[in-house]
């Protein structure tokens, strides 16, 4: 059974998906990109790419499944729905995340770009270690983290009821290094929201 505050995600997100994309055009400084280029420069091509949260699959899942074989997974069936028509050369699934059975050591690399900070924070820990499982060794995982100390909050958010939950930065260094993660990179990025400045934890690990 979802667990209630997950459910609001998927609800939220398969009525908001378009203004999401939307909005989320609106950001500026938002350094995705270079992030990405930063991970794919050392991964071979047809490497192997799981993508959590894909939303939409536009541009990130698009530009990944140029170069890698992708798995992009989404708890929103009208985002995967969206993320099929605009990416047919991938695969996805449509699941929680936090629930999902992988073959261990099937990934070369793990992405996700800003959707753990809809996951129960409580969840992260365990979250980051499944990951980390289904890395190849040597494997690379990267990730935005929310930054804010939020147990959970639940309101409107771009037209629909939204949950969101963060630690601050310490405790995500933290889960992550007691995950078995290697830190090849850990900053906060602060970028513009189109309501005003937004800070989120980008992260480059290794397995
Ligand atoms: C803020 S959107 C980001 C979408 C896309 N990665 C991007 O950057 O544009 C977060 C996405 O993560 C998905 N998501 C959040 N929690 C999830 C979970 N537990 N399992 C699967 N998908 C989840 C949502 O449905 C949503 O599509």
């Amino acid at each position: 059974m979802t667990d209630p505050r997950t459910q609001v995600v998927a609800d939220g997100y398969d009525t908001i998906g378009e203004t999401f994309v939307a909005w989320r055009d609106r950001i500026v400084g938002d350094p995705r990109r270079e992030w990405e280029d930063e991970l794919t420069s050392r991964l071979p091509d047809g490497g192997r790419v799981l993508e959590l949260g894909c939303g939409a699959g536009v541009p990130d899942t698009q530009r990944l499944a140029a170069r890698f074989r992708v798995t992009g997974v989404d708890i929103s069936p009208r985002q995967v729905e969206r993320a099929r028509a605009a990416v047919p050369e991938a695969e996805f699934v449509c699941a929680d995340f936090t629930a999902l059975e992988l073959e261990p050591g099937s990934f070369d690399a793990v992405v996700a770009f800003y959707s753990f900070n809809n996951v129960p924070r409580e969840l992260l820990a365990g979250l980051f270690a499944r990951i980390r499982a289904w890395l190849t060794p040597g494997g690379l995982f990267m990730t935005a983290l929310g930054t804010s100390d939020t147990e959970g909050w639940v309101g409107e958010w771009l037209g629909a009821p939204m949950f969101f939950s963060s630690f601050p930065p310490v405790t995500n260094t933290r889960l992550l290094r007691e995950a078995g993660f290697e830190l090849l990179r850990d900053a906060v990025v602060t970028f513009e929201e189109p309501e005003g400045p937004a800070n989120f934890q980008w992260i480059l690990g290794r397995r």
